[in-house]
């Protein structure tokens, strides 16, 4: 089954406003065209700047790195679903390992934001992954298949046609150091075993699923190569233009 390439670029919070428009425009006026899918998750006070910038140039979209999981109301600081639909938003980030970490996100309120994300025309990247630790007490396909049944199974297989998967290895997420492209698609045929026991087959194999951790312009094209990788979820290589467009290219 053909599922699509998509390489998204998570900023997490950094570039200023010139900043971000000038790795927007380098990155649109200097990468291959592909049909893969490509996503900028800049900043909330970006999100419409590089909607706007990005507006004619086919397969390029921009995300959310995190939306409340209430509709609207008296919350202060948080920002609505149907907020970032309004101002061209397509994706949002759920479930990142930083949020997880240091805003104390769990299983039952990602569950609550990709419920929010899908009611308001938004496609959830959902993410998970063990930690260094996991893994090495041999873990690791037990603490994923959890990551993703506390979670995914609150939706339809109908739901899922507008869910993207990132697996993000902890202990490789901004460390330099990358899953080799056999433990990444160990991995992720693993969790098309556990999308294939919780819905079907058919959403096994049409859900796309992304590698993030560690992720560059140099093992963009091995870690792509895999069966069961479907493109990249990139921290540090998304700021600079010339990674990033590397990696467009190794798809
Ligand atoms: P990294 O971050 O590419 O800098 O490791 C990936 C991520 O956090 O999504």
């Amino acid at each position: 089954m053909s599922r699509p390439k998509i390489i998204a670029g998570n900023w997490k919070m950094n570039n200023n406003l010139s900043e971000a428009i000038t790795l927007v425009e380098s990155v649109i006026n200097n990468s291959v065209s592909n049909s893969a899918i490509k996503i900028f998750f800049p900043s909330f006070p970006f999100i419409a700047t590089v909607a706007n910038k990005i507006q004619s140039s086919p397969n390029f979209f921009v995300g959310a790195q995190n939306c409340s999981e209430h509709a609207s109301g008296a919350f202060t600081g948080e920002v609505a679903a149907s907020m970032l639909n309004s101002i061209g938003c397509a994706y949002v980030l759920v479930g990142h390992s930083e949020r997880r970490q240091y805003f104390g996100e769990s299983s039952p309120l990602l569950t609550k934001k990709i419920h929010a994300a899908l009611a308001n025309g938004l496609k959830p990247v959902f993410c998970f992954g063990e930690t260094l630790q996991e893994r090495k007490s041999n873990t690791h396909f037990e603490v994923v298949k959890d990551q993703i049944n506390e979670v995914l199974n609150a939706f339809s297989a109908t739901d899922m046609s507008q869910i993207i998967l990132a697996y993000e290895p902890v202990w490789a997420i901004g460390t330099g150091e990358t899953a080799t492209p056999q433990q990444a698609q160990e991995m992720h045929a693993h969790i098309r075993t556990c999308l294939s026991k919780l819905f079907n087959e058919n959403v096994a194999n049409s859900t796309p699923i992304l590698y993030g951790g560690s992720c560059n312009a140099q093992n963009a094209k091995e870690l792509f190569a895999c069966a069961d990788i479907d493109g990249g979820l990139i921290g540090g290589a998304s700021l600079k233009a010339d990674d990033f467009c590397k990696i467009i290219a190794s798809v």
